[in-house]
């Protein structure tokens, strides 16, 4: 058994954490005994909702309110991770937003603001958890991308761009940094159920489904805590693991 099955004494940061996937990740990775940060952009009572969830049932979690897409905010972040901790073990790129619309349509700014958040916020977060992860030559980086970066999607160009995206940032990260001991993966789910899809027609999206169902946050917190806890998981570096339902066969 590997010596990762538990993660206590490990700290890890898991962006957009005040909701849906992010929020299962935190609460699923404490229930294996690690540290938590909980991310988020403004969702204030939410983050606290997670927060006293975590620290009701015995574990220990922190709320950290910054934007993952500016780069001041990324750095006083994680100076206040390594003031309580002093390192970082795990990262969970996983804060996103959608501003959807056909690409006819689409205004820069939808563009900016998806690419800013999805893409640059994981570059970011990346940098400043690699600096500390490479000084302990241990780390792990779970980056969550879409089935849309793998597949597209008619009106998700700026989202399917940036989601793409993660998935080669992903290969050159594990690349970059297997020598020193850090493996980056990434997670492309298919439709999950969270307030970023309930505003979808989701009838007509099972149909696309070859299972005929949509996911839940649980499952993708389960594959996030096999990554970063499991003995199979700590041979796993550079790859893309879709958990779609069979949407991208
Ligand atoms: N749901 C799906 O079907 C699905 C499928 C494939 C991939 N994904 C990806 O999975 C991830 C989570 O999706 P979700 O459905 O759980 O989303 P969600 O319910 O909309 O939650 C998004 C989270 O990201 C945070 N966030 C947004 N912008 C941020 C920023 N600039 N800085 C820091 N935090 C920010 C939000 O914080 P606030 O609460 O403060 O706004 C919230 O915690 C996203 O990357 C998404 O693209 C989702």
């Amino acid at each position: 058994m590997s010596n990762k099955e538990s993660l206590s004494g490990k700290v890890a940061l898991i962006t957009g954490a005040s909701r849906g996937i992010g929020k299962e990740i935190a609460l699923e990775l404490s229930k294996l005994s690690a540290e938590v940060f909980i991310n988020y952009s403004s969702s204030d009572e939410k983050a606290d909702e997670v927060v006293s969830t975590i620290k009701n049932n015995g574990g220990k979690a922190h709320k950290l309110k910054f934007d993952v897409s500016k780069e001041e905010s990324v750095s006083l972040a994680f100076d206040e991770i390594i003031k309580i901790n002093g390192s970082i073990d795990i990262l969970v790129n996983n804060a996103g937003i959608t501003r959807d619309g056909l690409l006819m349509r689409m205004k820069s700014e939808q563009w900016d603001e998806v690419l800013n958040t999805n893409l640059k916020g994981v570059f970011l977060c990346t940098k400043y958890a690699s600096k500390f992860m490479m000084k302990k030559r241990s780390g792990t980086i779970v980056n969550i991308s879409s089935v849309v970066g793998i597949i597209g999607n008619p009106g998700q160009a700026n989202y399917s761009a940036a989601k793409a995206g993660v998935i080669g940032f992903t290969k050159t990260c594990a690349k970059e940094f297997a020598s020193r001991g850090i493996q980056v993966n990434a997670i492309a789910p298919g439709f999950i159920e969270t307030e970023m899809t309930e505003k979808l027609n989701t009838e007509e999206i099972v149909k696309a489904i070859p299972l005929k169902r949509l996911g839940s946050c649980s499952q993708i917190a389960q594959l996030v805590s096999f990554l970063v806890s499991s003995d199979a998981g700590s041979y796993i570096t550079g790859q893309t693991i879709s958990i779609d339902g069979g949407m991208s066969i």
